[in-house]
């Protein structure tokens, strides 16, 4: 088989950008505020540091180094670690494929509701737009009786922008592409964030975010949410990182970049926060009202924003920005969970990149557009969702440091951590001490079983949303399940002597040029 030389990523600038808009995306945006505020608003800015520091930053250069240090996707540099972590490589890539399925779906309504911010079009009752005249949402889960036309043009076409992107490659696509895409949703954020500060009642909004409610720490389900956040706003956990990180030179800054990347993410992640409570003080003053339930996802983009944007002054210009910015944070994550599923097909078959883009990620597409844009496709989307989520991207990320630091020391003393950390420290600017080593190796996965247990408790003490059981297991349960067996089997696929010669030549020579 050819053996193509990696490509690789143009500028340092040019990854970092790449991987901050992989990191600022919807969960920033929808996601963040409504986690805070529920967590105990500014108090909940310190078990949200915490996980930050303990677990997110830590498990964000350990993916660095092992992406740049094997120059592979996840399923073939985990498998360079220990054999069995081929398995949690597949098992991230197919992860990557349920996610980037509905994703995108999420981005088709932030499209039309760009166009329908214009003329305000969902009215007096945006909830009934919404689910109604937009979505056109069946009466029960599980019952599919139409396709939604107003939902699958504009998907087809974030599908077709995605995959273009991808097909001009790492330097030309994906990293020209986030040069345009990060200072434009900087630019769109900025203005909306000022705007907001400006409205009537940003006060109320404010102090609703920021009054900590320090009783709200002893809740173990704050922390939970916490790292939860922490782990999908990181883009960690689920092998995007170890993908972008192998395009690196051999002598790229990692835990320099990492800290970047996090700081980045995480101011915007604040940025948002700010931006969405001013503005729903504004709705809280404008109706005598106050702050009360704030729900994160569709309720607050899709639902609480266009009321609000009927009542602002200019409120078409605000809503054009809101929903760009969603569709523009939304698109650079997009691509980056693709990209996970292209590299690893690449990776294991030699196929070039056009054609694993095409048919690889034109399958993921197909996929989507099959599913989702029906009556019944936000049920499937929220179902799926939630369980990827839960027991997709938690226990992939956890079962990463138990397969590729926890066993191979068990087995035979080998420290991978200590290896990993010489890799990192011998190109990068700040120094890793012993406290990554022990964040890595025991507050990680301890901060990791604790959630999955508590999310396990709530999971059974009541149905999601309260999905008949048939419907979770159909949509929920089977999608977590099967994509652990996916990468299961993926990784029983024997690899043909010459694939395996192929990689490690590449390796060598790579090594031999630094
Ligand atoms: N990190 C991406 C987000 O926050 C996946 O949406």
């Amino acid at each position: 088989m050819p053996n193509q030389p990696r490509e690789q990523w143009g500028t340092r600038a040019g990854f970092l950008l790449a991987a901050i808009g992989s990191a600022i995306g919807l969960g920033n945006i929808w996601r963040f505020p409504a986690v805070a505020y529920d967590g105990g608003g500014g108090a909940f800015l310190l078990p949200y540091l915490i996980a930050l520091l303990t677990a997110g930053l830590p498990l964000l250069i350990m993916e660095y180094t092992i992406g740049r240090k094997y120059r592979k996707s996840p399923p073939a540099a985990f498998r360079r670690l220990i054999r069995p972590g081929e398995a949690v490589g597949w098992w991230q890539v197919a992860i990557c494929f349920v996610i980037a399925t509905y994703y995108a779906v999420i981005l088709s309504w932030a499209v039309r509701y760009v166009g329908f911010s214009v003329g305000q079009q969902w009215g007096d009752d945006p909830g009934a737009f919404l689910f109604g005249d937009f979505l056109r949402v069946a009466e029960e889960p599980g019952s599919v009786s139409e396709y939604v036309p107003g939902v699958l043009w504009p998907l087809i076409a974030v599908w077709v922008v995605v995959l273009v992107i991808l097909a001009f490659g790492i330097r030309r696509g994906i990293e020209a592409a986030n040069k345009i895409f990060i200072p434009l949703l900087v630019v769109f954020f900025l203005v909306l964030v000022v705007r907001a500060l400006t409205l009537d009642g940003a006060e109320i909004g404010l102090d609703a975010f920021f009054t900590p409610d320090w009783d709200a720490l002893t809740d173990g389900t704050v922390w939970v949410a916490a790292y939860g956040q922490i782990f999908f706003s990181l883009s960690i956990g689920f092998g995007i990182m170890v993908t972008y990180a192998s395009y690196l030179r051999r002598r790229a800054d990692l835990t320099g970049s990492a800290l970047v990347a996090g700081l980045a993410n995480s101011s915007f992640e604040l940025l948002a926060g700010i931006g969405v409570f001013a503005t729903l003080g504004f709705l809280a003053a404008s109706t005598g009202g106050q702050i009360g339930d704030v729900q994160g996802g569709l309720g607050l983009a899709f639902v609480a924003f266009p009321t609000i944007i009927s009542e602002m002054p200019a409120g078409a210009f605000f809503g054009v920005l809101f929903f760009g910015s969603l569709v523009i944070a939304g698109l650079s994550s997009l691509i980056s969970i693709v990209q996970v599923i292209v590299s690893a097909v690449q990776d294991r078959t030699g196929m070039n990149r056009q054609a694993a883009v095409f048919g690889v990620g034109g399958a993921v597409a197909l996929v989507s557009i099959v599913l989702f844009p029906t009556d019944g496709g936000l049920y499937l989307l929220d179902s799926s969702d939630h369980f990827i989520n839960q027991y997709g991207i938690a226990l992939a990320a956890l079962a990463s440091v138990v397969v590729l630091i926890w066993v191979p020391w068990f087995m035979d003393r080998r420290n991978n951590l200590a290896t990993l950390q010489q890799n990192a420290d011998a190109t990068s600017a700040v120094r890793l001490g012993h406290w990554w080593q022990i964040c890595l190796g025991i507050i990680t996965p301890l901060g990791l079983g604790w959630m999955l247990v508590d999310a396990l408790r709530q999971e059974l003490d009541e149905n999601y949303e309260g999905y008949s059981t048939g419907f979770l297991l159909a949509t929920g349960w089977s999608v977590a399940i099967g994509a652990l067996l996916i990468g299961v089997l993926l990784s029983l696929i024997p690899w043909k002597q010459a694939d395996r010669d192929a990689g490690l030549d590449e390796d060598i020579l790579d090594e031999g040029k630094s």
